[in-house]
């Protein structure tokens, strides 16, 4: 078969990146090239995210750019794939007609055969999952053989990918729906994958090298699935993936603070492999928006389980989102948020404005009243009040010795390293080999390091810091185990950064 080439762009977040791999392993094994021109690829997919309005319009500039290249090239297959896709197909195909190919996040594994179609009836393809029943409990969900699940056991990572940090679905859908979200309509109902099959992946991806995995769903903690008659909770799915060898560090994205649980806690204590880190989404200080929001918690709840996370994981580090200006947030739901910024001292937060979705319950039954002037001011105020405290967090670790995973090249070295080869630059040896590790709590530092250190774990001093950095020396006496060739820069994304 002649190689043919595709462009994939990901767009939103780590279930994206993770369903964009998916998907990708599937087509190489049709003979597809990944290539980085979008105008003169075979077949161009974008994966893209709903969750606020900003997302999709960047998804239509990227289609609009399309279109010229499409008129010149006929057989060219443009698809959009994921939460959009789900969303608003017949807006799509309206707004973008050059369009041929709309697929939503529970209809992925039926790509090659659409692409196969158009290209050979050349007519369009759709595939969505609108139908997906909730009257079901999750776990009768999670028992139900899922078409989808034929994705993620088809994983074969490319011999060239980076696997040293791997995602792992756990978990599909969402059924909280908390007003504001569009998820819970994209991505449909919760459902639980079969632990086995979770701990299988772990082993493929241990066997080519990888070292941690992050395990992810819409509110992992709220896994469940069976093994014979027995539940099997995310606490159990945890030990288990820790117990692979090979697996190293296993972290989870994204907990939901209305149903975690202390057994949860009672793992990240005890199995050393579980990353101390905890990515709880606040949303709100106030809990006259968070009932708004019906997010199912309280402040004073909230702050509780913050409490139980410190009392039973010393040195945890808390990442958080916030949404400021929902429909009616006032100066002083404002005000309670940044109290609970202050009380918390999370390692990290995402703040969001609030973007109103189609067909959500604030949408349809509240008023979007909050000023975008008001909405960014706020934005604004509660990343730099974010920012004094991890500057301040960060400074303390000055003369402290952290271990870490070496991820790769820093993304200064990464462009210095192009410079170097591009125009023939002289790039200083302290930029160009700057290497970038992560702490178990999730801390980035940056250091000056070999190619042969990447994929290993090492201690390293910290020597500076600035709110979103360490800066140190790597002590080499401590570098442990095998280098991993192939990773360059770093590995994941930034996590929620549709
Ligand atoms: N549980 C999911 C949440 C997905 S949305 C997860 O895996 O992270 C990610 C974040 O986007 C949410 O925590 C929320 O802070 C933000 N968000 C969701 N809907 C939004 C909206 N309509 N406007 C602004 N921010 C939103
Ligand atoms: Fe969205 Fe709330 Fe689920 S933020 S993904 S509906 S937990």
């Amino acid at each position: 078969m002649p190689n043919r080439t595709l462009y994939l762009e990901t767009m939103g977040c780590q279930m994206n990146v993770l369903d964009s791999e998916l998907v990708e392993g599937r087509l190489r094994a049709l003979g597809y090239e990944k290539i980085d021109d979008m105008t003169s690829a075979d077949v161009v997919l974008i994966n893209t995210c709903s969750v606020r309005d900003h997302a999709e319009q960047k998804v239509l500039s990227r289609l609009g750019a399309l279109r010229e290249p499409k008129e010149r090239n006929k057989d060219m297959v443009i698809g959009v794939i994921g939460c959009m896709a789900e969303r608003d197909p017949e807006g799509i195909f309206r707004k973008m007609p050059h369009v041929d190919l709309v697929c939503g996040p529970g209809e992925l594994n039926k790509i090659p055969a659409m692409i196969e179609d158009i290209q050979s009836n050349r007519r369009r393809a759709i595939a969505l999952s609108q139908s997906l029943s909730r009257k079901s409990t999750p776990l009768e969900r999670a028992l139900e053989y899922d078409s989808v699940e034929a994705l993620d056991l088809s994983r074969d990572p490319a011999p060239s990918a980076n696997v040293l940090q791997s995602y792992i679905r756990v978990q599909r859908g969402c059924d909280k729906f908390c007003t504001f979200c569009v998820v819970p309509f994209t991505r449909g109902a919760e459902r639980s994958r079969p632990p086995a099959q979770i701990v299988d992946e772990a082993r493929m991806l241990a066997d080519r090298g990888c070292k941690e995995v992050t395990l992810v769903g819409q509110t992992v903690n709220s896994y469940i699935n069976r093994d014979g008659d027995r539940p099997v909770r995310f606490a159990e799915l945890l030990e288990r993936v820790s117990a692979v060898g090979g697996i190293e560090r296993v972290r989870f994205v994204t907990s939901y603070a209305g149903d975690f649980t202390d057994d949860i806690f009672e793992v990240m204590r005890d199995v050393p492999e579980v990353c101390e880190y905890l990515h709880l989404p606040v949303q709100s200080g106030s809990d006259t928006v968070l009932r708004r929001m019906r997010r199912q918690y309280t402040v004073g709840e909230y702050l509780d389980l913050i409490d139980r996370a410190r009392d039973f994981v010393p040195g945890i580090t808390l990442a958080s989102d916030f949404i400021v200006g929902f429909c009616g947030e006032t100066e002083t739901d404002h005000d309670a948020s940044r109290r609970l910024i202050e009380r918390c001292r999370f390692k990290n937060i995402f703040v969001f404005k609030y973007s109103p979705r189609p067909a959500t319950v604030a949408d349809k039954r509240e008023l979007d009243d909050v000023p975008d002037a008001v909405k960014r001011r706020r934005n604004i105020d509660l990343l730099r009040l974010q920012e004094g405290i991890s500057l301040a967090t960060n400074q303390s670790l000055i003369g402290q010795t952290v271990e870490l995973l070496v991820e790769g090249y820093s993304k200064a070295a990464l462009k210095a390293q192009e410079a170097e080869q591009t125009r023939g630059e002289e790039v200083s040896w302290r930029r160009s080999d700057q290497l970038v590790g992560r702490t178990a709590t999730d801390r980035i530092v940056v250091f000056p390091g070999k190619e042969t250190h990447i994929g290993r774990f090492a201690d390293v001093r910290i020597e500076a810091a600035t709110a979103l950095t360490l800066h140190g020396t790597i002590i080499e006496a401590s570098l442990r185990g095998d280098a991993v060739p192939g990773p360059n820069g770093m590995s994941l994304p930034v996590l929620n950064a549709g």
